[in-house]
């Protein structure tokens, strides 16, 4: 491949000579194209001489052979790392003051951004809107690795280890990441990770080489729960497992299925097991699960929203952590949107891939007026969506367990029809939900 290296203007700069490294050492063409502040910390001789090739930083060099246009659409991967909160600003609005962002506005292959910057910049609402901007563009942004940064600080804003960052990189154009480099271990402590891998890479199996019941067909699973900060060290979140939505990525990866789960602070244990062919979307806060789903749903033939998500978010994060003031804290939350809801919107208006069907979830306990089952019923018929599984969450049931059980129902002429009923281990379950979802697409 030709990989456009873009070097932003942070001390981590330097770990971007290994990324280049690495990069060649897989046997592709790498240009690198650093911002003038990323010379002040690696120089250009560095940059050419690890990638053979010339390095400018202006769009006014090379303008006989219309550099800003040519390196662009000339790659089939652009990789950022380090890339800055200026440079994700700078991408976000579009412009183009220099050869690096030019050259983002041009190509039109996968671009992945390994940010690394102090935690309250990454925390500052500015940064978080325009990661959730670029990311329902299409970009990859990985999440920085915790630990100690440029002065005596530590949290969130590492940038991610060389390998990581490869390893995403390559994912993300679905040409790469062998099974052995999907299932290292090493991504560090405390980070987080996008790891992918391309619909072609993922056949999907159901038995010995027989086409299972959802053979060719997109899944989008989330699972889960959205994790909502308060300050860099706290959070306000859920007892989600993310056990059973697993289980289901699995499940129609079994049947076929070319899957991606979207995990919202699932466990690495439970994410260990999935099968190899199960692409993982890893994210937190509300906001990212809207934005994976968002993306995926313009091709996703069938998504299923098993992750428990916030339905509201603190009004402000502190970039510092909280102190006790010795007062009551009284603190102010806003709605997050429905998710689920606005797919179907977006699918009922013809934005995202018609005939999409879109399954939601219900975990009730019940309520002094009414039973858990009749709620899911009535949620069913409020959300839209084309099946709702229903659990029963009253006492202790289903969170972090290994078993569930569950009814399905959908929506008939005379309101919400049961379709399927199912009890047993998640694995159980999962192939029953899976099931309900193949009959639904075949009506
Ligand atoms: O309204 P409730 O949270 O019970 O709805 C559960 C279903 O809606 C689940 O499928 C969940 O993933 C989805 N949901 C969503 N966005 C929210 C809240 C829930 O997509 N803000």
């Amino acid at each position: 491949m030709r990989i456009v290296l873009g070097v932003t203007g942070g001390i981590a700069a330097y770990k971007a000579a290994h990324v280049l490294r690495g990069l060649r050492e897989r046997g592709h063409a790498v240009r690198v194209v650093p911002t003038e502040a990323a010379l002040r910390f690696v120089g250009a001789a560095t940059w050419e001489a690890l990638s053979g090739e010339p390095v400018t930083t202006s769009v006014f060099e090379g303008v006989e052979r219309v550099e800003h246009v040519r390196i662009g659409h000339e790659a089939d991967l652009v990789v950022v790392a380090p890339a800055t909160a200026d440079l994700l600003a700078r991408a976000r609005m579009g412009l183009a003051d220099d050869l690096l962002t030019a050259t983002l506005l041009t190509a039109t292959c996968p671009v992945v951004a390994a940010p690394a910057m102090h935690t309250e910049m990454w925390f500052n609402p500015a940064t978080v809107d325009n990661v959730a901007v670029l990311r329902t563009r299409g970009w990859t942004v990985i999440e920085p690795a915790s630990g100690r940064l440029t002065g005596a600080d530590t949290g969130p804003g590492r940038l991610p280890e060389p390998d990581d960052i490869i390893r995403e990189a390559l994912a993300a154009t679905g040409r790469s990441a062998s099974p052995a480099e999907r299932t290292s271990d090493s991504t560090p402590a405390g980070s987080s990770s996008r790891t992918g891998v391309s619909a072609e890479d993922r056949t999907g199996a159901h038995g010995e080489g027989e086409p299972g019941p959802l053979h060719g067909v997109e899944v989008v699973v989330s699972a889960g729960g959205t994790r909502e900060p308060l300050d860099p060290v706290r959070f306000l979140g859920n007892r989600s497992s993310g056990k059973q939505g697993a289980a289901l990525a699995a499940a129609a990866a079994h049947a076929g299925a070319r899957t991606t789960l979207v995990a919202a602070n699932v466990d690495s244990g439970v994410l260990a097991e999935l099968p190899g062919t199960v692409a993982v979307d890893e994210v937190s806060t509300t906001a990212e699960l809207e934005a994976a789903c968002t993306s995926h749903a313009s091709t996703a033939d069938v998504l299923i929203m098993a992750a428990a998500v916030a339905d509201y978010r603190p009004a402000e994060t502190a970039t510092h952590k909280m102190k006790k003031s010795g007062d009551d804290l009284t603190i102010a939350l806003v709605e997050n949107p429905d998710i689920l809801r606005g797919l179907v919107e977006a699918r009922d208006a013809g934005r995202s891939r018609t005939g999409q069907i879109l399954v939601g979830f219900a975990a009730e306990t019940g309520s002094p007026d009414k039973p858990a089952d009749v709620l899911a019923q009535e949620k069913l018929l409020r959300k839209g969506c084309d099946l709702l599984v229903f659990n029963d969450v009253s006492g202790d049931r289903a969170f972090g367990t290994d078993d569930n059980s569950v009814i399905v129902y959908r929506p008939g002429p005379g309101g919400a029809e049961e379709v399927a009923r199912s009890d047993g281990s998640k694995a159980d379950v999962s192939n029953d939900v899976i099931a309900a979802v193949a009959a639904e697409r075949s009506r």
